[in-house]
This record gives C-alpha cells, sequence and structure tokens, in this order.
C-alpha cells in the first residue's frame, strides 16, 4: 500500500517493547513472545513446531487470517486458496501469518437459518482473536452471515483486522439468459402456477450454481460486500471482483500485506467504524437497492463499536439517498457487470456529495483518498445523483400500533401501487399454519387482503428466518397476482421482491401487537408515509391481549435457549444483549494475564 507512513502511523509512533526498530505501534504479540523465561519459550516453542524459526516471528507482526472456508458453505468453498494469497502478502510485508478456522454459516445448507448461528459466529470470531497472539486479522467471509459475524467479532475484539470477502459465483445461464438468485424465486412461482415443466426445473437446478463464491445479485451477500468497503474496512475495490477473477487473489495478496502495516500502525476497527463511516455504508447500500438483512447487521455492528445508529437514520438517509446502481433484485444487471463499470468505487465516487469522504479507512487514508479521478462511463449500469435509475427512499422505517419499534420495506423491491394499501388481515400464526393454509381454497383471501406471518421474529421461530416474502396462494398466482402486500416479524432474503413489512418490532413472541391481530382487521400501509397499523383502538388491543393465554414452547436446552433468553429485537440489531461493546482495549490488556503457565513440565 502506502509508501510513506500514513497519519495515524506518526501518531502512535512508539518504540517496540521487544527492542525492534523504534517505530510503529507496540506488538502485541511481544506479550506472548518477548523475554527469556518459561512462559515465552513454550510459546515461542509452539510456533517452531509449525515449523516457523525464530527468525520468522521476532520482530514480526503476527497476522490472524481468520478463514470461514468450510466444505459446507459453496460460497466460501474457494477460501483455502484466497488464504494463501493473503498468507503471501503477509510474509512479503514481513509478518508471520497464521490461519485459523472458526465456525462458518452456510445460507442454503443450514437450518433452521443462518441468522440463528450468526451471534455465536462473532463470538467465536472475538474469542479467537482475544486468545490468540495476533497483532492484526484478515477476515475471510462471504455468505451472508459471515460477513456480519466477523466484523461484530473483530468489532469487539478491536484488534487491528481488515476484510476481504469472497466475491460473486459465476452468474447461471439458463434459456441463454444469465440468471441470478431472484429469478429462482420467479421461476418456483412459474411452476406452482403451471407454467413451467418439472423437466425444465431440473435442467435449472443443474445449471443454478456454476462456479463457487456468494450470489451474483445484490442479495445479502454483495451487500454486505459493499458494505464492508463502504464502512471502510477493506482495500478500496476489493468488493466486487468476481470470485473466480484472478485479481481477487491479487487484491488478497495486498490485503494480507496491508494488514502486517495495520498491526504496526496500531489501526484498529474503532478508528475506522465511526458514525460516519455508517453513513456512508448506508447510503452505499441504499444507493446499490441493498439487502434489507443488512439493517439489522448494521445495527448489531454500530453497537458493538458505541455508536448510537437507530433505525431512524436509515430512513432519513433513504430520504435523500437514490437508486444509482442498476442491479439485481432492483435492477436489472448482476454485480459483475457493477464490478466492469468500476465497481464499488465508482459507486461511492457517484455518491460522493453525499458521503463523508474524509473518514478514515483501514488504508490509513481517508475514504476520498480511495475514490477514482473520474465517474464511471458506463450509465446503464451506475448513473448520477442528478439521473438515477429511481428516485429516493427506496427502504422506508414504518412505525404504528402493529409496530411500535418500527418496520423495515424495501420500497423499490415492491409494487409502486401497494405503498399505500389499506386492506383486510389473512392471518397465519405461524410457518407450519401457513403452509397448512395458504393454498386452501376456502381461503378467504383476495388480491386486496394483507397475509401476515407472525411467530417468525428472533425469539418467535427462533432465529428470525427469511420467511418474510409470503407465498401468494396459488389460485391467485393462476389468476395473474404477483404481489400483495406481505407483513411478518421475519427478515427476507435479500434477492427477494414483493411489498413486504418486515422486522416488526417487538415481534409477537415479544407481547408485540402483531401478536393480537385477526382474520379480517383492516390494516393499512403508508409506507412513504412512514406508517403502519390495524385499525383498532389502544383498549381493543388491550382487551385482546389480555385474553392471550399460550405462550409457545421456548428452547429447552443449548445454544437456542441462551438465544432466545438472551436476543434483541431486530430494531437493535438482534444481537445478544451481553454482547453489546467492546472487550477490553487491546493495548491495556495486562502483560501478567500472558506470563500464566500451566504446562505440565
Ligand atoms: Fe451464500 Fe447466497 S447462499 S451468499
Amino acid at each position: 500500500m502506502s509508501d510513506s507512513p500514513t497519519p495515524l502511523a506518526e501518531e502512535n509512533a512508539v518504540t517496540d517493547e521487544r527492542g525492534a526498530p523504534a517505530q510503529g505501534h507496540p506488538l502485541r504479540s511481544a506479550k506472548w513472545f518477548a523475554g527469556d523465561d518459561v512462559p515465552p519459550f513454550i510459546h515461542r516453542s509452539a510456533l517452531r513446531a509449525g515449523g516457523w524459526p525464530r527468525s520468522a516471528f521476532e520482530g514480526r507482526p503476527v497476522v490472524g487470517i481468520c478463514n470461514s472456508w468450510s466444505e459446507a458453505v459453496a460460497c466460501n468453498m474457494h477460501f483455502r486458496g484466497l488464504a494463501d494469497s493473503v498468507r503471501r502478502g503477509v510474509l512479503r510485508a514481513g509478518g508471520l501469518p497464521l490461519e485459523f478456522p472458526t465456525i462458518s454459516l452456510g445460507e442454503q445448507l443450514m437450518k433452521p437459518t443462518t441468522m440463528l448461528f450468526r451471534n455465536l459466529m462473532s463470538m467465536d470470531v472475538e474469542e479467537s482473536i482475544r486468545a490468540y497472539p495476533f497483532d492484526s486479522v484478515v477476515l475471510l467471509g462471504g455468505c451472508d452471515k459471515t460477513t456480519p459475524a466477523q466484523l461484530m467479532g473483530a468489532a469487539s475484539a478491536d484488534v487491528p483486522a481488515i476484510m476481504l470477502t469472497g466475491g460473486t459465483a459465476t452468474p447461471a445461464v439458463f434459456n441463454d439468459r444469465q440468471i441470478g438468485v431472484g429469478n429462482l424465486w420467479k421461476y418456483v412461482d412459474e411452476v406452482r402456477a403451471g407454467r413451467m415443466s418439472m423437466a425444465e426445473y431440473e435442467r435449472l437446478e443443474a445449471s443454478a450454481s456454476p462456479s463457487m463464491g456468494h450470489c451474483p445479485d445484490m442479495g445479502t451477500a454483495s451487500t454486505m460486500a459493499a458494505i464492508v468497503e463502504g464502512l471502510g474496512m477493506t482495500l478500496p475495490g476489493a468488493a466486487a471482483i468476481p470470485a473466480m477473477d484472478s485479481r481477487r487473489m491479487q487484491i488478497a495478496e495486498d490485503v494480507g500485506a496491508r494488514a502486517v502495516e495495520m498491526a504496526r500502525e496500531g489501526l484498529r476497527p474503532s478508528h475506522v467504524l465511526t458514525p460516519e463511516a455508517f453513513d456512508n455504508a448506508i447510503t452505499l447500500m441504499l444507493a446499490v437497492g441493498g439487502s434489507t438483512n443488512a439493517v439489522i447487521h448494521l445495527l448489531a455492528i454500530a453497537r458493538r463499536v458505541g455508536v448510537d445508529l437507530r433505525l431512524d437514520r436509515f430512513h432519513e438517509l433513504s430520504s435523500r439517498t437514490p437508486l444509482v446502481v442498476n442491479v439485481r433484485p432492483a435492477g436489472q444487471h448482476l454485480v459483475e457487470q457493477v464490478f466492469h463499470a468500476g465497481g464499488i468505487p465508482a459507486v461511492l465516487k457517484a455518491l460522493e456529495p453525499l458521503l463523508h469522504v474524509e473518514a478514515l479507512t483501514v488504508t490509513g487514508r481517508p475514504v476520498r483518498d480511495g475514490l477514482p479521478e473520474k465517474p464511471a462511463d458506463a450509465p446503464e449500469v451506475i448513473a448520477t445523483l442528478d439521473a438515477p435509475f429511481q428516485g429516493p427512499q427506496g427502504l422506508a422505517v414504518v412505525r404504528g400500533n402493529l409496530a411500535p419499534n418500527g418496520a423495515v420495506i424495501k420500497c423499490s423491491a415492491a409494487t409502486p401501487e401497494l405503498l399505500d394499501h389499506r386492506g383486510p388481515a389473512v392471518v397465519f400464526d405461524n410457518m407450519p399454519d401457513l403452509l397448512a393454509r395458504y393454498d386452501d381454497p376456502d381461503l378467504p383471501v383476495t388480491a386486496d387482503s394483507v397475509l401476515v406471518l407472525r411467530s417468525a421474529g428472533p425469539k418467535g421461530a427462533p432465529g428470525m428466518p427469511e420467511w418474510g416474502q409470503l407465498p401468494i396462494p396459488t389460485r391467485l398466482l393462476r389468476e395473474g397476482v404477483t404481489d400483495m402486500v406481505r407483513i411478518s416479524d421475519a427478515r427476507m432474503s435479500g434477492t427477494s421482491f414483493g411489498t413486504c413489512v418486515l422486522h416488526v418490532s417487538p415481534e409477537s413472541a415479544a407481547d408485540g401487537p402483531l401478536g393480537l391481530v385477526q382474520d379480517g382487521d383492516m390494516i393499512h400501509l403508508d409506507a412513504l408515509a412512514g406508517t403502519l397499523s390495524v385499525e383498532l383502538t389502544a383498549a381493543e388491543l388491550e382487551q385482546r391481549r389480555q385474553a392471550v393465554t399460550e405462550t409457545g414452547a421456548a428452547p429447552a436446552r443449548g445454544y437456542a435457549a441462551l438465544y432466545v433468553d438472551h436476543v434483541l429485537q431486530a430494531n437493535d440489531g438482534c444481537d445478544l444483549d451481553f454482547l453489546v461493546g467492546r472487550s477490553e482495549d487491546p493495548d491495556s490488556e495486562p502483560k501478567a494475564l500472558f506470563r500464566g503457565w500451566v504446562g505440565g513440565w
């Protein structure tokens, strides 16, 4: 990266306690390795067991490579190669790379939902970083929840950290058309409507995932990758490089090298993850029509570093931020085309008047320094603020007596005519109830109905699955209905679409009013006005509340029981209450902690 010391490096220029060159931030790993008594002997010996001579680590930053590789996570299955590239960069810059595994979260195979385990993974990441002698860390994440989990853990550990996301998979081609995950949902509806044969459906299955890498549209994984760049937590340009493009390995090497510099500078997540960085990331998320899941993740990450980010900030920034990127599901292209049009730096350039360009990034330089000189020359993919693809308010936060603490709706993925809609509720108590009845020919549902699903929130499901795009009853699909207003305390896949009000808070399982709605109650959504209400008085709602006797059975043991006891609501980021905030300052960890020797000699 930079040839000259960064402003932060100069500010932190102090003597290394091991007598290394008198510049740079003291190395945390020295607490393990410096000295001649028994504990450092044991610690050094442990590294030498891995084949590293003393010269490989003495006076050198130890860089942890936090790898979420797993054969059960196709999106992250290329991370071993990526870690090798990072390793080369670390060695090139004079550091010692130590790769370590954590739990990994695969959206496709993991049940009941990866969101249940995001906080668990964040604990794994945080404690691994803190417990080992890392001077800095490279986070390798990709599939949806792996990225926020790593950011949350690294933010709480607050050891210097830089992230590299895995890049998008090679898009599938079906019937001569490049398809993303969003197309799959539409094909499923085609099958249900009888317009697509099972033979074609099987041909689709065979061709749907041609390579490793995360989903190729602007779903949650691509949104979070963009957000990592918007927050300043990766090198400029890293987010949108396709997984199978050699430029991803090239930038992985640069990320590894940069991690060594960061260790010497003492540049920590808390220096980068400022209120301004969150504003930048939210603005970017809105401009690309990003996933609503990112709202929850950003709230959680912010709380790890003590930034007072509120749900309403998303509505405020949305009211001034138009859609400037033509990418699915809000637009036409896939993320690969965004990369070829200049990637996230080009998008940030288009958004420059809305950004805090002085915000510090992991480069040690401000956002401004990572922007291209000229705007992108691909108006069909990246537009300007003056001539966007859609106007502002692509996302709205709604409140009212049905969602006192707020809910979100992705207006850019909704049917405009339904954004202000009044209709009678058709209520499903939980997912089994929905599956049992939504196609019942006697269900009193019309295109004007409002479909309601409850017991799908953080505590109720538990884990807040992506059930928010409730299926449209087949009878209506066959009549040509393509969208309806749907309301739930669930989440929705970033590749989904429809007029879906999500993350209703408090959820029904936390005594939220969603649990009190009955079939036929009139519900009024006015997304642009920011309201969601059921036409019942406070007295009527209270009367129904008094009549509620049944509460769902909570998990009896294990992580799920811990999760349900401690998970916060969606408007607070669904973190576990005892994980909010940071660990002890890594520079102040008492040296005695690292001298204790409990070996068996
Ligand atoms: Fe892993 Fe979409 S399934 S990113």
